[in-house]
């Protein structure tokens, strides 16, 4: 139901696919797995590879599935979708069921990171660098009353695509 294309035929614009589509970012096993959706971010080329870039706060369920697995993907999906985004982006997998309530259907990709079917576009990712934002590294403090009164700072993630799906 995906066929494989190469991370340069992506044809839409980065920009909106996870600005305004939104992502799920998936990461676990068939056994136990996590989700949410993520709307900051980027696709980039970087250390001779495609990359993509995923910022995670470490409270949310997703982080803890992220930091222990080498690979997770994002995905992509058309409009019919947004409530169930919309849904992964406000509970917890600590205490719904969101595959349940999404009704979304898992997928697992050749590394075993979870992914839906529901989704026009999946990025199966490696983990390459991760750092913690920190506030002296804020060039423009301004962000940081902005985004991280609450001090809850994200981690930062430059990811390979190792794998590019669409519906095929
Ligand atoms: C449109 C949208 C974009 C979001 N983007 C991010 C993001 O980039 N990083 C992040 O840490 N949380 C983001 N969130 C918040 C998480 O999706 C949300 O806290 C989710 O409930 C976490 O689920 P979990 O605890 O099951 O991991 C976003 C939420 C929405 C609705």
């Amino acid at each position: 139901m995906f066929k494989r294309i190469k991370v340069s035929e992506i044809s839409e614009n980065p920009v909106d696919m996870i600005g305004k589509k939104w992502m799920l970012i998936s990461a676990g096993t068939a056994d136990k797995f996590n989700m949410m959706t993520a709307s900051w971010g980027g696709i980039g080329f970087m250390w001779n590879v495609p990359v993509a870039f995923a910022v995670i706060r470490p409270n949310r369920y997703t982080y803890e599935f992220v930091e222990n697995r080498d690979t997770l993907t994002l995905s992509f999906f058309g409009e019919e979708c947004r409530k169930a985004l919309s849904l992964c982006g406000s509970k917890s997998g600590r205490d719904t069921d969101k595959v349940r309530e999404s009704g979304l259907t898992p997928w697992f990709c050749e590394s075993g990171a979870p992914a839906f079917e529901e989704a026009q576009t999946v990025l199966e990712c490696r983990k390459l660098y991760s750092q913690m934002m920190t506030p002296e590294a804020f060039i423009d403090k301004s962000i940081i009353d902005k985004w991280y009164g609450d001090g809850n700072f994200h981690r930062l993630y430059a990811l390979e695509i190792i794998n590019a799906f669409v519906k095929g």
